[in-house]
């Protein structure tokens, strides 16, 4: 086919418009850099939208605070796979970051004495580990889509350029490796665009939808993963997935932990509050991994609630109509749609589900993008940069807490803005394009929209969902993750044989659903090989027959590449085990119980 292509040149292009992009494209625009923000979503349709419970900052509102506390629960949340120079840029800038959101207009909800409300959340505990603290900023139990309001009405009033339902293709590379822009296709009027940019910013989630039941929304399609994989670019620490101890039973539905923070417990069908047994100063509030991983064997034990004894229950009932209606409004709703329960009289049924991606592209703490050497495990690719739930800084090691993704959302997104500020002159020339620059994202949306082979889309997808949840779930053993790999391996042969309905580039979501399908693909497989390689236990990571963390030997981040056939190459980089600034000391490994 040939067609017509669409250029256009900015100082900086961000791919994706939530909280990560839009907290970028806001600081980049107010820099006086020309920033294009690119979105397959309208902006405030982003999954941001969906984050619940709070923002994590050391406010000291409600109780003693004190950011190096936040550190430490932060390092020991990740099972100490986190970078902790990264980890101390984060716990220290979320105070400001916080106070930021608040001056951009964030409606948080206010304590008698009108400062920032603050709930406990899990893993967050005061004094180095003693006792649950109240560390998560929240708006009622909408703070996602509280700030995500805010940073697109910030973004407007800089006069921010949008270009909505756009979905992006592929990466621009040049021969010296470096990133020159995107590729993209106008959903609506089916015409293709090239985005030069001196930085190209990927800000596009996480992958969730590679498993069959996830708090996330349907566009989770870890698309910026898919672009770097195809470019060549390792993922890090792709298998820490993390499952939400309370999705609602049978949807997936989030129940925020904030529901626990505000004095919710699990229980058993003996009425049990288990979680008593399994962590005996945190409780319901300890971090997400050991809550999971709880549920998981009373369920296995036989343990679980309702006919199939497969659940778990939530209480809240106790908490009175007056907390539900002013704290836990959102959570009160969904569980009356998605449950058919009256939170203020009957327990929640939940389930831990599929809710974050710890791994992504690997970036330093700048938000450049990685390309490890032998000589230089943290070289950059230059052009490149990538934040949110795409990126893997690494913050959250092979755990993240909960409320440290809104936090790494605005601070990295800030920190990319400072960066593209600093590395990028407004209005710089851009060098001519190679030739072949865009052929890879063009010949790869030609390919599918005239894909004529035997098996739809929704199949194949449905093939991975299932082989994901079954095979690489809270609890790993070598045999499942072993016959995990095959199965995966043969359903991603299968996309060779797609087949679309529909060949238009005006509206085919059948098409956008194929190009989505290969970024997942690249997510899923490199999920699960790298968790089959690791031989250990740690954070979300719970290999069965390797039940310890092993330091010595495993102490380090995963990388994986995909080849075009979708073979899987793994290799090794060494995890941060220094702090930013002599202000903090290193926090050393150790048993991690709460
Ligand atoms: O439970 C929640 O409200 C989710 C928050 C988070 O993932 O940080």
């Amino acid at each position: 086919m040939s067609i017509e292509i669409i250029d256009h040149s900015y100082d900086v292009v961000v791919v994706g418009a939530g909280g990560a992009g839009l907290r970028a494209t806001l600081g980049m625009t107010a820099a006086g850099l020309r920033t294009a923000c690119i979105t397959k979503v309208f902006p405030t349709r982003s999954h941001t939208v969906a984050a619940q419970g709070g923002i994590g900052a050391a406010l000291g509102n409600m109780a003693e605070d004190n950011w190096r506390w936040h550190m430490y629960d932060t390092v020991k949340g990740s099972d100490w796979l986190g970078d902790q120079d990264a980890i101390e840029y984060m716990c220290r800038s979320a105070i400001p970051a916080v106070y930021e959101l608040e001056h951009f207009g964030v409606p948080f909800s206010r304590t008698e004495d009108g400062r920032i409300y603050q709930r406990p959340f899990g893993g967050h505990m005061r004094n180095f580990g003693e006792a649950p603290v109240q560390r998560a900023c929240a708006a009622a139990d909408r703070t996602g889509h509280a700030i995500l309001h805010t940073l697109y009405q910030q973004c407007l009033k800089h006069n921010a350029e949008f270009f909505v339902e756009y979905f992006a293709l592929d990466l621009m590379m040049d021969s010296d490796g470096t990133c020159r822009g995107v590729v993209a296709w106008n959903l609506a009027d089916g015409t293709l665009h090239r985005f030069r940019a001196h930085q190209t910013v990927l800000a596009t989630g996480g992958y969730g939808r590679a498993y069959f039941s996830c708090t996330s929304a349907h566009t989770c399609t870890g698309d910026g993963n898919g672009m770097v994989a195809r470019a060549g670019l390792p993922l890090q620490d792709m298998e820490f997935v993390q499952f939400h101890p309370t999705g609602i039973y049978g949807s997936g539905c989030l129940i925020t932990e904030g529901a626990r923070g505000e004095g919710g417990y699990l229980t058993n069908s003996a009425g049990e509050r288990f979680m008593e047994r399994y962590a005996p100063t945190a409780k319901d509030l300890a971090s997400r991994d050991v809550v999971s991983r709880a549920m998981t064997v009373e369920i296995r034990e036989g343990r679980g609630v309702g006919q199939g004894h497969d659940h778990i229950f939530l209480h809240l009932e106790h908490l009175g109509p007056e907390v539900l209606h002013l704290r836990l409004p959102g959570i009160t709703e969904t569980a009356k749609i998605f449950a058919g329960v009256d939170a203020t009289r009957q327990p929640i049924p939940v389930l831990p589900t599929v809710h974050y991606n710890m791994g992504g592209i690997p970036t330093n703490y700048h938000g450049e993008v990685l390309r490890p050497t032998a000589k230089d495990p943290d070289a950059v690719c230059p052009g490149l940069m990538a934040i949110g739930e795409a990126a893997c800084v690494s913050v959250h090691g092979a755990n993240r807490l909960g409320t440290n993704s809104l936090l790494d959302i605005v601070v990295f997104g800030r920190a990319a803005a400072l960066r593209a500020a600093e590395t990028v002159k407004a209005g710089t020339a851009h060098k001519p394009l190679p030739k072949d620059a865009a052929d890879l994202g063009l010949a790869r949306l030609e390919r599918l929209r005239t894909a004529k082979g035997g098996r739809k889309t929704a199949e194949i997808r449905l093939e991975m969902q299932r082989t994901m949840q079954n095979d690489a779930a809270v609890f790993r053993t070598a045999k499942t993750l072993a016959e995990g790999c095959a199965k995966m391996a043969e359903v991603a042969a299968s996309l060779a044989n797609i087949q679309l309905a529909d060949s238009s580039l005006i509206w085919n979501s059948d098409l956008v659903e194929a190009l989505e399908l290969e970024n997942l693909m690249a997510c899923a497989l490199t999920t699960i090989v790298s968790a089959e390689a690791r031989k250990e236990s740690r954070g979300a990571h719970a290999h069965e027959d390797f039940p310890n963390r092993d330091d010595a030997t495993w102490m380090k981040h995963s990388l994986a590449w995909v080849a075009p056939d979708y073979k899987i190459r793994l290799d090794y980089r060494p995890v941060h085990a220094y702090t930013l600034t002599d202000e903090v000391e290193y926090i050393a490994p150790k048993a991690r119980v709460y």
